[in-house]
């Protein structure tokens, strides 16, 4: 074992960490299907994490010192993991099933309107249920629905979808010299709220459209302009005097329809963008041009431009999925 590290095993693939580490984290360093979802932790944003429990995983093995199992399944974006700590996520069938009631009720709320809804394509809601959803609800009450709400010029606020992950609120926090934007009520009468409305103007204020995981908070600049699996997506730079000026441009045919943040692997921005890159600088001739975006295969977004990853370890070891990949990556090399 490398020096101060600590061993964990998740889905029996072993991995070396610091002390410290999360579980969400640890597994995120394997990588592929082993990566336990998340809606609400965001690792660039302190304290995120710990709302929605979309990520929860069996602590099978609490560590090699006591290694009685946790009573219950655990949010692996707040449990630090233990010197010989065994987790399971894809293996666990009690995980799957516990993930599906999360969805059945992160969905109790949230209104069915992919069709028109911006975020379609490229929201994590949509494919969490996709792969963990049921097919119908069994809530018969009353939804909470709100009416939609500028926050100031550039932001839509459609309350309706909001999950309450706090990310938003955690970028008004931390990003933004001066907080008019947080959670008012809670329970179910909970909601996003600028405090009467105010205009969240300050130079960091888009990066809460790239955090939010649902269509509730979107890019009036964009929104209605086009489907995102129609768009382009380029990467782009510009010398910056206040963010790095590095950014993806979202195109149609000639034109930029938007400009966002990069995203990684796991759906967070690489680096927040100031509003200036993100609402003023819709020509190409104010970039330079990096070249086309991967898209990862999981979200349609991708459709037509399929990038398949190198197989997660997980599948590596098992034939049957082996097997599986082989004969997506052959369709996938047909598409091209
Ligand atoms: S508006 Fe979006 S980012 Fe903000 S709490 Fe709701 S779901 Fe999360
Ligand atoms: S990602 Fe862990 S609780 Fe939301």
């Amino acid at each position: 074992m490398s020096e101060g590290k600590i061993k964990v095993s998740i889905d029996g693939i072993l991995v070396e960490v610091e002390p410290g580490t999360t579980i969400m984290n640890a597994a995120r360093q394997i990588g592929g299907d082993v990566v336990p979802p998340a809606m609400c932790y965001y690792s660039s944003l302190e304290g995120s994490g710990g709302k929605c429990r979309t990520c929860l995983v069996k602590v099978s093995k609490g560590s090699e010192k006591d290694p009685r199992p946790m009573p219950k399944l655990v949010a692996s974006c707040r449990t630090g993991v233990m010197d010989g700590m065994e987790v399971q996520n894809i293996t666990s069938p009690e995980v799957l099933e516990a993930r599906k009631g999360i969805v059945e009720f992160l969905l109790i709320n949230h209104p069915l309107d992919c069709p028109v809804c911006d975020q379609a394509g490229e929201c994590d809601l949509q494919n969490l249920s996709y792969k963990h959803g049921i097919e119908e609800t069994r809530y018969n009450f009353d939804r909470r629905t709100f009416e939609k709400i500028d926050i100031g010029d550039k932001i839509k606020l459609h309350m309706t979808r909001c999950i309450l992950c706090y990310r938003c609120v955690m970028v008004a926090d931390q990003l933004t010299d001066k907080r008019v934007h947080g959670v008012l009520g809670r329970g179910d009468v909970s909601e996003i709220s600028t405090y009467i409305s105010n205009a969240v103007d300050n130079d960091f204020s888009g990066n809460m459209i790239d955090v939010c995981p649902v269509g509730a908070l979107t890019d009036r600049t964009f929104r209605f302009k086009n489907r995102v699996w129609f768009t382009k997506p380029v990467e782009a730079h510009r010398d910056c005097p206040t963010c790095s000026g590095k950014v993806t441009l979202w195109y149609k045919g000639e034109e930029v329809l938007r400009v966002t943040g990069r995203k990684d692997e796991f759906g967070e921005l690489e680096e927040f963008i100031c509003n200036d890159c993100r609402f003023d600088k819709k020509a190409t001739s104010d970039w330079v041009i990096d070249g086309p975006r991967s898209v990862k295969n999981t979200s349609v977004i991708s459709s037509n431009h399929y990038e398949l990853p190198a197989p997660p370890p997980v599948i590596k070891e098992n034939l049957k999925l082996q097997t599986e990949n082989k004969k997506q990556l052959e369709r996938a090399e047909k598409l091209k």
